[in-house]
């Protein structure tokens, strides 16, 4: 089938590019004429595993192209919008330009009978309000909504667990279900759950997925605050409670919290649309979800102060990762690089390593010193900070051999992600989050 995408960001890149690896004929339209250059010289703008493999093959095949010009989406009979809903500048909401210009920048563009598919993470109420303009040239608009985990997307583009599409009542909801059905072939062969329902629903379950998602790390992080005054541990809690199959262990990581493009700005924008729609008090917990998440990097902080026994100026400090999470480049709200501007910000000589990450952060935060090599970077360390588990630092890590790099064998592990038993034994002094 023939498909376009418009925004080839994180979402729509790794789109455009399942889409063409699963037979689809796919062109991708970006207003960033360095982001389209890239893209059509089969190269990924930013990390994320096994993309770059699916650009070559599908520019190699034919199958996929990119554009900066919106003419080219002619002849496509889907079109996916997969632009950004950024925070709003100065407040909670969502901002909803790009989806508006998006919308907008094609619907010259559209032929009687195409889908034009949403699938930009948005307010409930914005498949109702942009669906007029799209119908007003023969063309029917649904929701269809992304689960893609950065570091997973092509896995979980091309085998998601599961599918919804929000779409309008009657004969052309019925029609666009059918062929996204289609397009989607291979999942939905295999028996993927293919859920068709109203456009409200199908924005809501977004939100409302990413909603639980927060409030899960978040209670794990609350349990974490109680853990620390009662010299409990949470990572042994999590496993004891996660063992119970109506809870779960996934999502119950305690540390310094989530970040990232999604979780933070979606409950935020959750929160703001309940507020419009006069239901602020059914999603209150949300700003305490956000409140209890922020306060963690201020206690990976105290740990640190703690730790160099309240003296940080002029002192090294190793912070082992920049990203907002391991496989991904992406410092979109990271927990890790808002850690490390806080303790520089109080004096220390901060020393960032990361193995994908330190372009962006060097671009965000040009006042951080940063060193690739881990090894490099630990020499001298007067505190190591572990703030994003890349392998390299949880698995890889020897802390009898980190030791001899440093100055002081002292870690401050913001994601629990070592073993404690391991770093003491090596000599270390080693601070968890809600562990003794
Ligand atoms: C999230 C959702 O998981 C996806 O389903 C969704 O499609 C996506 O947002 C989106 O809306 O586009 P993502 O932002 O890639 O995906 O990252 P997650 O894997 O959800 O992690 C988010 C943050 O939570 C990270 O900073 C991670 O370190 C943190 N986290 C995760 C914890 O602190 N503890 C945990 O137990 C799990």
């Amino acid at each position: 089938m023939k498909l376009s995408v418009i925004g080839c960001g994180y979402l729509g890149a790794v789109h455009a590019a399942a889409m063409a690896s699963i037979g689809h004929d796919v062109v991708g339209v970006d207003v960033d004429p360095a982001k389209v250059a890239a893209l059509s010289a089969g190269k990924a703008p930013f990390f994320e595993p096994g993309l770059q493999e699916l650009l070559s093959e599908g520019i190699s095949s034919g199958r996929l192209r990119f554009s900066t010009d919106m003419a080219d989406v002619a002849g496509a009979k889907v079109h996916f919008v997969g632009v950004g809903t950024p925070q709003q500048k100065g407040g909670y909401a969502a901002d909803l330009t790009y989806v508006d210009a998006a919308v907008k920048a094609l619907t010259p563009y559209l032929q009687s009978g195409d889908i034009v598919a949403g699938k930009s993470t948005v307010p409930v109420g914005t498949a109702g309000r942009l669906a007029p303009s799209v119908e007003a040239v023969g063309a029917t608009l649904v929701w269809n909504p992304e689960f893609l985990r950065e570091g997973w997307a092509v896995q979980d583009t091309i085998d998601p667990d599961r599918l919804v599409v929000g779409v309008p009542t009657g004969e052309p909801g019925e029609r666009a279900a059918a062929t996204l059905r289609e397009v989607y072939h291979t999942a939905t062969a295999k028996g993927t759950p293919f859920i068709v329902t109203d456009f409200a629903t199908a924005e809501l379950v977004k939100v409302s997925a990413n909603a639980f998602l927060a409030t899960k790390i978040s209670f794990i992080n609350a349990m974490a605050e109680i853990a620390e005054v009662t010299g409990a541990d949470v990572t042994q809690l999590a496993d004891a409670i996660g063992h119970d199959a109506r809870i779960g262990r996934r999502f119950l990581g305690a540390g310094i919290g989530f970040g990232g493009g999604c979780l933070p700005k979606d409950i935020r924008a959750f929160a703001a649309r309940a507020e419009e729609l006069g239901k602020g008090e059914a999603v209150g917990f949300l700003r305490e979800v956000d409140a209890i998440n922020l306060r963690r990097r201020d206690r990976a902080v105290e740990l640190v102060v703690s730790a160099l026994e309240g003296d940080l100026f002029g002192r090294r400090v190793t912070v082992l990762g920049a990203a907002f999470k391991p496989h991904s480049d992406d410092i979109r709200d990271s927990p890790a690089l808002d850690v490390a501007v806080r303790l520089h910000g109080l004096g220390a000589k901060v020393l960032v390593s990361d193995p994908e990450a330190i372009e962006n952060a060097r671009r965000a935060h040009p006042q951080l010193e940063y060193e690739v090599d881990r090894d490099e970077a630990l020499k001298g360390a007067e505190v190591v900070v572990v703030v994003t588990e890349w392998d390299e630092y949880r698995k890889d890590l020897d802390p009898a051999q980190a030791r001899d790099l440093v100055s002081k064998p002292i870690v401050v592990d913001g994601r629990n992600c070592l073993d404690p038993a391991a770093w003491r034994g090596a000599g270390w002094t080693y601070y968890g989050m809600g562990r003794p």
